[in-house]
């Protein structure tokens, strides 16, 4: 059975048409945070990470911000590429696995935006995840993340606590809010969080 940290497993649900996580659209919360007057984000170069058909990526696009989406399922890019060029949108699709993106973006992006890439990888791989965060982003670049923090064993999805993801994090980042978030998906009411970290 192939692991999630082979682009395999991932590129064989896209092409089953078996994506049940794709949403069809931008994530809610990642909406009402740019819509939002009590966060003010200054616009810049952004990195999506496993953005899967690229919603994230053209939302943060179309509110004026240089955004990059990143996946290694080449059709997950295929597709948010042929989206974004239907829809006139500016976002820049790349296949690379995350976990190699530190030498290519050494301390390039002002924001990193993490919406079900996390609860995607292989639980162990979490210390990595963050160190590759800390790693492409600038000084003080700040990380956006939907966490899902359902109870259930197994994945992906993998669920994480709220502590759990302070004990991850808390290190390389202050941890400026988390906050549970209100406007979910029906089928993921009451089990995300949404993270604002910033660099230390
Ligand atoms: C659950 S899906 C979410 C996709 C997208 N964020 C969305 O909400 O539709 C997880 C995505 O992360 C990608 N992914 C998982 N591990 C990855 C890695 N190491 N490097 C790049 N992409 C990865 C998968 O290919 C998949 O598209």
């Amino acid at each position: 059975m192939l692991s999630v940290a082979n682009s395999e497993y991932w590129e064989q649900r896209y092409q089953e048409g078996t994506a049940r996580w794709d949403l069809g659209k931008a994530s809610p919360p990642l909406v009402s945070l740019l819509n939002s007057s009590d966060v003010t984000l200054k616009t810049g170069r952004v990195a999506v990470l496993g953005c899967g058909r690229g919603y994230d990526a053209m939302l943060f696009s179309d509110y004026g911000f240089n955004a990059i989406g990143f996946d290694f399922a080449p059709l997950a890019i295929a597709e948010a590429t042929t989206l974004a060029q239907v829809n006139q949108n500016s976002a820049q699709f790349l296949q690379r696995d995350i976990f190699n993106l530190a030498n290519e973006f050494p301390s390039y992006f002002d924001y990193v935006i993490e919406h079900t890439c996390f609860c995607a990888i292989d639980p162990e791989k979490r210390p990595d995840y963050v160190k590759l965060v800390r790693q492409i982003l600038q000084p003080e670049g700040e990380l956006i993340g939907i966490f899902f923090t359902h109870p259930r064993s197994g994945g992906p999805p993998f669920g994480i606590t709220t502590e759990a993801i302070k004990q991850y994090f808390e290190a390389d980042f202050e941890i400026l809010s988390l906050v549970p978030v209100t406007n979910s998906v029906p089928e993921r009411q009451g089990e995300e969080y949404l993270g604002h970290f910033r660099v230390r």
